[in-house]
């Protein structure tokens, strides 16, 4: 079937326009269709499988039989655009806008400061808008799970928590004030009246929620709904057929002709397959509109589900019975709720069928294990007639693979009551608590002889411990026939262990955890079960404790900040809490980023062809096939390029793209031009490239310091005499840290669009990048021309962290030359799954120390060797390595300091900047250290964090001198703001109470340096244009990347020019207005560009002083315009030449910083020690940021940086195959802190009244230094698992490497259960993934 062939016109509304498609292609998607067709750019691609929220949209249908119409929120990047025929989809641009009248939720978010690179934020708005659309006053529950399958990697969540909680109606406390200051949590400060604290925003200025102003549904849907006859819907598209039947009938004489064509209900499972995979299904089959699917039917056995229900609405469905039966009854239906409940995200579960979860035998679905466990039964239809199968462990025979045969219809699956005495259990553990694919899945049933313990029947099934859903009746003979007890239950664990293994390399990796989940798993529903016999007193035992689930409400936190002076002037902005400029914009979906910007005619798209070896000889590049494929315009190779191949930076040279050797998987090879995104993305497959591999690679740090692999040059420093000092100790202890890396995971992946201008090789490259200039100069090296050919415009990014600097400029050259070969636009974004692929991210780290301590708790010497795993080139390792040499001391006075740091070159994609470069994984191993001081001298960890610090005037170990007053002041107030000793002792309490939860609670301080130790990254230059209207347009060096550097410099040309900020603009950042500008980075973007636009303010405002004094009363506008007949140039470029910084490393000495930015963080977890899932329950912040510029800002910031910390500490894991390929590649595999992941209380505190002479008024450079705050997450969770140990018998220091993800934390517990798993013998086996 062909694309020529005549098919259905498809009909669908948008945004209550109608969409009339003749030619819908069954392979194109809606957010594809939104954005490319109908150049609606709201919706964003996020990642394009369903994992990131940011592409959601609402989908509205009329349903006939009931006469309502029902909305949900889905993924518009897995809806089938032909799924929509009579569907109307609501985007954000449909929502609200600016130009219009914007949705309170767009208002909400955007003023409670929950929007920063904005990437998220129309999808953050459709997630909410749903919503509310189902529930105008929602729970704070429903809100969070609302918010569950949405990512956010800059703000921390909590600002958007905040705004959406004003919708609650929650009237008990003040926790629907959404202003921050809840009666619950509230630390009083007597002395300072309630009223006058400083807020982030008022909620009183919020718009009303007003459901009749909402669209309505199109009357012509409904008006179709009811009354056409329904009839076969066909759609042709260039490689696929879509059709879909209008009866169950015709649905199975369709599938018994074509059997091979997949039933596409909510394409979560098929979707994924046909984008990642590259499979292409001649035909599909939609049997959306076969009403007999969706049927409901009860029995006096159970229910009938008809398997097209999608998870939503089953679990609205039994939520529905478990209010109307008993509860005996319903076991079952409260078991598969809570599970669905845990199931993706709201906009999975909203299209994810019931048949499809079950026919796709995911090896860890949840459902299965559940329905299995349960005694379900599907009703299977196919031309050969109508039959019932029991869904038990002949169902499930493979990987994917049920008894199914091809032909087969789940129409629908029967869910039967419980019986008294029956009791099922679903249990999980996932990566992250929320939308994620669990690790181990279970469900579990028992049936007890009545009013007995002794059990008559029982199912175990699992999920995660095999191929696919898999039983254990040798456990469950185990069990039955026996009282249901100890002796029982002991025996059947170590059936179970013997009965459920995992070979040591099995797909997945963490095979002792799992299998330690199975015991632990059980062992939790057996509480459940003798917490069950005792109420319907069966027993009388004692019981052991019952395990709660974690704790799960987020509460307001406090957010206090100093007011501005009462003389301050009410137009300057300064110091108040400003939205950011942009936040509107980005909550209607108007605010541009660059693959927002409309396509021209003859615009091409750019794939890349990537390495698959790791380590080899390129021996031929064919090209022939691709350049065949339909849509295919050129390939671009090295040798194409017209000027240098290779892009330099501080001194090093990187190649654009691979000739005749690769170093990584995932290294640039060629390029492949087309006509569309996806031919290109068909070409790219089709190119050939032979290799021939070269021997051994290296990927590990310790393969590579076996062979003395590094980057040069290698960093030492010491200070005192560590050799000596080490004679003189009471105590010496040896301990090392691993460190994992970390994916930038900016939500706006790489993009950028080159266009030649036409004339004279110019060429204006529109790109999302932090340094514009590097990128500038390197196309221009690239294509052999001047940088004044070269235009690079930075409207704003979807966020960078680190990510958007060398790599990006290496893409734009490709892009670039590919532009300059075909003289046509040439667009290129990378998906997520490249992007992830080929940039690299936070180096690990192995970090080995040696430490000598009197039994006071003084540090008296310490040696450090930091290795990192800097990948197949140098970027910025050297630099990265220096900074961690630079913070080795973090807060503590050391007298005898020595350290050494590698960047060890491996076979992996090379690792770059990311925020903090290199301090986290510093001062990472530091606290390490002290903490393991700690637990050799058996006392707490803050008490020789105190011992420790740097007090009075000091000096750094490279001689730098500074006052740590303010860090002192950041901790003790921290420890006063926290409550630290009350809560330290409540925590011990909870801990002796409770065997298999324990809580957790460190304090960490934090010294950050700022700026650039490279002298001169430390200048920036700004121009500032005054119109005669009295507009100011300003343009600066620095780029928009969430991080609020326009809003602050609209906030001090305000305050230098005296008027309104509304008068002034930014429009972008462009090489053509500021030249020679220096990468946002290092903390130090508003330090700089801020004393540049103060500059040239200062001087059109001088300029101005004569008009104004001879028209002192006149306004501002008349004073411009005056101006300009008098002519004075309204324009001036500004200046601000930074500190000159140095290091000397022959010295060991220098001032590479401009100050320091101190902090201090306390953290509290809870832990399950069964599972090792855990929640953040308070976490307290104190920062000393100078006077902030924008409070809002600046606490944006910090929750934004101490969840990306806590991502990297505790849950963040890059896995890669034993050949150096990265498996996660994706939101799927890999895991950001998602809405579940912000701490139960989240209070940040600026440090009132401090001041810093070395950055615009009075302020400090903010960006980075919080990240390693993240860690006190996971001291916190350490210290619980020592708890955990202590349990055990085990005491003093322990290993436990970061992230200290729910596997390390349960393994490291030590637990009856971790302890019954055998250790696999490293080196007998291949492990699945390499510790690299
Ligand atoms: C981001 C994301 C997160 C997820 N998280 C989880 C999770 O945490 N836990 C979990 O268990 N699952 C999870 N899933 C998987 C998801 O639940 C399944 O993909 C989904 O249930 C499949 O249903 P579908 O309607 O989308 O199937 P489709 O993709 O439409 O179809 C899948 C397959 O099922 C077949 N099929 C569909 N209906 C029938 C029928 N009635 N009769 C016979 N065959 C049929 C199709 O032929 C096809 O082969 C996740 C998926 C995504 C994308
Ligand atoms: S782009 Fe659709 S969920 Fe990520
Ligand atoms: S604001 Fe959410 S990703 Fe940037």
């Amino acid at each position: 079937m062909s694309a020529g062939k005549e098919g259905n016109t498809l009909c669908f509304f948008i945004n209550g326009k109608k969409v009339t498609e003749k030619h819908a292609d069954p392979e194109t998607m809606l957010l594809s269709f939104l954005r490319e067709k109908l150049r609606l750019t709201g919706t964003k691609y996020g990642c394009g499988g369903g994992g990131c929220g940011a592409c959601t949209v609402m989908v509205s249908r009329y349903q006939p039989a009931t006469k309502t119409v029902v909305h949900h929120a889905a993924n518009a990047c897995l809806l089938p655009l032909c799924q929509l025929h009579g569907a109307a989809v609501t985007t954000v641009e449909g929502v609200g806008s600016s130009r219009t009248r914007i949705h309170p939720v767009q208002e909400r978010i955007a003023k409670a400061h929950g929007s920063q690179c904005g990437f998220c934020t129309p999808g953050m708005v459709m997630a909410v808008y749903a919503l509310l659309r189902n529930k105008p006053q929602p729970s704070m529950d429903d809100i969070t799970l609302a918010l569950a399958g949405n990512l956010c990697r800059c703000t921390g969540y909590r600002p958007i928590v905040d705004g959406c909680r004003t919708f609650c109606q929650e009237t008990n406390c003040c926790q629907t004030t959404g202003v921050g200051n809840c009666c619950l949590n509230r630390v009083e400060n007597p002395e300072q009246p309630q009223h006058e604290k400083p807020q982030l925003f008022d909620k009183e200025e919020f718009l009303p929620l007003d459901p009749t102003q909402e669209l309505i549904f199109p009357p012509e849907l409904i008006l179709m709904a009811e009354t056409t006859d329904p009839q076969t819907l066909t759609f042709h598209g260039e490689r696929t057929t879509w059709v879909s039947p209008a009866s169950l009938e015709e649905l199975v004489q369709l599938k018994t002709r074509r059997p091979e064509a997949p039933l596409v209900m909510g394409n979560t499972n098929i979707g994924p397959d046909i984008k990642f995979k590259g499979v292409v299904h001649p035909l599909i089959i939609s049997p959306t509109r076969v009403t007999e699917l969706f049927e409901v039917s009860q029995t006096p056995q159970g229910v009938w589900v008809g398997a097209g229900c999608s998870l939503s609405e089953v679990r609205s469905l039994l939520e529905k019975l478990l209010l109307q039966f008993l509860e005996e009854k319903t076991e079952l239906f409260r078991a598969l709720s809570l599970q669905l409940g845990n199931l993706g995200s709201q906009q999975i579960r909203n299209v994810a069928s019931l048949g499809g979860n079950i026919a796709s035998a995911y090896p860890n679905s949840d459902l299965n294990p559940v329905l299995a466990a349960g005694n379900c039964r599907v009703s299977i239809l196919s031309g050969g007639g109508r039959r019932e199968v029991p869904l038990n462990q002949d169902f499930f025979v493979g990987f994917g693979k049920t008894i199914l045969k091809p032909e087969d219809i789940v129409v629908s699956v029967f869910i039967p009551f419980s019986r008294k005495g029956e009791f099922v259990g679903a249990f999980r553990q996932a990566p992250r608590k929320e939308t994620s694919f669990p690790t181990v899945t279970t469900g579990m049933r028992v049936f007890f002889s009545e009013g007995s313990r002794l059990v008559q029947d029982v199912s175990l099934y699992y999920g995660g411990v095999g191929p696919t859903t898999v039983s254990a009746p040798k456990t469950c003979a185990a069990i039955i026939g026996r009282p249901w007890n100890d002796e029982t239950l002991s025996r059947a664990y170590d059936v179970l262990l013997n009965e459920l293994v995992l070979p040591p390399s099995a797909p997945g990796g963490k095979v002792e955890f799992r299998r330690s989940l199975t015991l632990s798993l059980l062992f939790k529903f057996n509480l459940e079960v003798l917490q069950k016999l005792r109420e319907m007193n069966v027993i009388t035992d004692e019981l052991p404790e019952k395990v709660l689930p974690l704790p799960r409400e987020i509460q307001p936190g406090l957010q206090e900040f100093q007011p501005v002076s009462k003389t301050q002037s009410d137009q300057d902005p300064v110091g108040r809490p400003i939205m950011h400029r942009s936040a509107i914009s980005q909550a209607t979906g108007e605010a541009v980023y660059c693959d927002d910007i409309p396509r021209t005619d003859d615009e091409l798209f750019l794939v890349l062809v990537t390495s698959s070896r790791a380590h080899a000889k390129i021996t031929s590049l064919d090209a022939s096939e691709a350049l065949q494929l339909p849509g295919v315009v050129d390939v671009i190779t090295a040798k194409d390029v017209p000027g240098k191949k290779v892009c330099s930076f501080f001194g090093n040279d990187e190649e654009l793209l691979a000739e005749s050797q690769v170093s990584c998987i995932g290294q640039m090879l060629c390029a492949v031009v087309a006509d569309t995104r996806a031919h290109a993305k068909r070409g790219a497959a089709a190119v050939k490239i032979s290799y021939e591999d070269l021997p051994e690679p290296v990927f590990t740090i310790e393969e590579a310091v076996a062979k003395s692999s590094f980057f040069k040059p290698l960093r030492s420093i010491e200070r005192g005499n560590v050799t000596e000092a080490f004679r003189n100790v009471d105590q010496i202890y040896e301990g090392e840290v691993r460190m994992g890396g970390q994916e930038h995971f900016y939500m706006e992946t790489q993009s950028m669009l080159v266009v030649p201008v036409g004339e004279e090789t110019e060429f204006n490259v529109y790109i999302s990048t932090q340094w514009p200039t590097l990128t500038q100069d390197a196309v221009a090296e690239t294509l052999n021309i001047p940088s004044n050919r070269v235009t690079c415009h930075v409207k704003r990014l979807g966020g960078a962290f680190g990510g958007k600097v060398l790599k990006t400029s290496i893409l734009a050259c490709i892009t670039s030359v590919a532009a300059w070969k075909t003289n046509h636009a040439v667009r290129c974004v990378l998906e997520r799954g490249e992007d992830m692929l080929i940039t690299g991210g936070r180096h690990p780290v192995l970090g080995k120390y040696k430490v000598g301590f009197m039994n006071d708790g003084r540090i008296r010497a310490a040696d450090l060797q930091y290795y990192t795993n800097a990948g197949s080139t140098v970027d910025e390792s050297v630099l990265v390595v220096e900074k961690i040499m630079l913070h080795m001391d973090n807060a503590y006075n050391i007298p005898n300091l020595r350290g050494h740091a590698a960047a060890c070159r491996t076979n992996l994609p090379s690792n770059t900047a990311f925020r903090g470069f290199g301090v986290p994984q510093s001062i990472m191993v530091v606290e390490n250290m002290v903490e393991d001081v700690a637990m050799v001298l058996g006392r707490p960890a803050d008490q020789i964090r105190e011992i420790n610090m740097y007090k009075g005037p000091s000096a750094t170990h490279y001689k730098f001198e500074f006052s740590p007053e303010n860090l002192l002041r950041c901790w003790e107030e921290c420890k006063f703001k926290c409550e630290y000793s009350s809560r330290r002792r409540a925590v011990e309490q909870f801990n002796l109470q409770s065997r298999w939860k324990k809580r957790g609670m460190s304090i960490v301080p934090i010294k950050y340096g700022i700026a650039f130790a490279e002298s001169f990254l430390n200048q920036a230059a700004a121009l500032v244009h005054i119109y005669k209207d009295g507009s100011v347009l300003v343009s600066h060096g620095g780029t928009e990347m969430g991080q609020g550097i326009h809003t602050k410099m609209q906030q001090v040309a305000s305050r230098e020019l005296h008027i309104a900020p509304s008068k002034i603009y930014i429009s972008e950042t462009s090489t053509s207005s500021v030249p020679n500008t220096c990468p946002s980075a290092a903390s130090f973007g508003t330090d700089a560009n801020g004393m540049a636009v103060k500059n040239a303010c200062e001087t059109l405002y001088q300029r101005l002083e004569p008009i104004r004094k001879k028209n002192p009363k006149g306004s501002w506008e008349s004073w411009t315009t005056a101006a300009y007949f008098e002519k004075i140039s309204l324009s001036a470029t500004g200046f601000y030449r930074g500190p000159d910084l140095y290091m000397d490393w022959d010295k060991m000495e220098g001032q590479p910083y401009a100050y320091f930015t101190y902090g201090a963080c306390c953290c509290e977890v809870e832990l399950d020690c069964l599972t090792g899932d855990y929640r953040t329950v308070r976490t307290d912040i104190v920062v000393d940021i100078g006077r902030s510029v924008n409070p809002s800002v600046d606490i944006g910031q910090i929750e934004g940086a101490f969840m990306q910390g806590l991502g990297l500490f505790t849950m963040e894991e890059l896995k890669f195959s034993p050949s150096g390929l990265l498996y996660t590649r994706g939101p799927s595999q890999y895991k950001i802190p998602a809405v579940c992941d912000v701490p139960l209380r989240f209070n940040i505190y600026l440090l009132p009244d401090t001041h810093n002479p070395h950055a615009i008024y009075s302020s400090k450079g903010i960006g980075e230094p919080v990240l390693f705050l993240g860690s006190s997450a996971f001291f916190a969770i350490k210290d619980a698992v020592s708890a955990a140990r202590s349990d055990s018998g085990l005491l003093g220091p322990f290993s436990l490497d970061s992230p200290a993800t729910p596997e390390r934390a349960c393994l490291a517990c030590n637990s009856p259960f971790t302890q019954k798993i055998p250790a696999n013998k490293p080196g007998s086996f291949k492990p699945w993934a390499l510790n690299i």
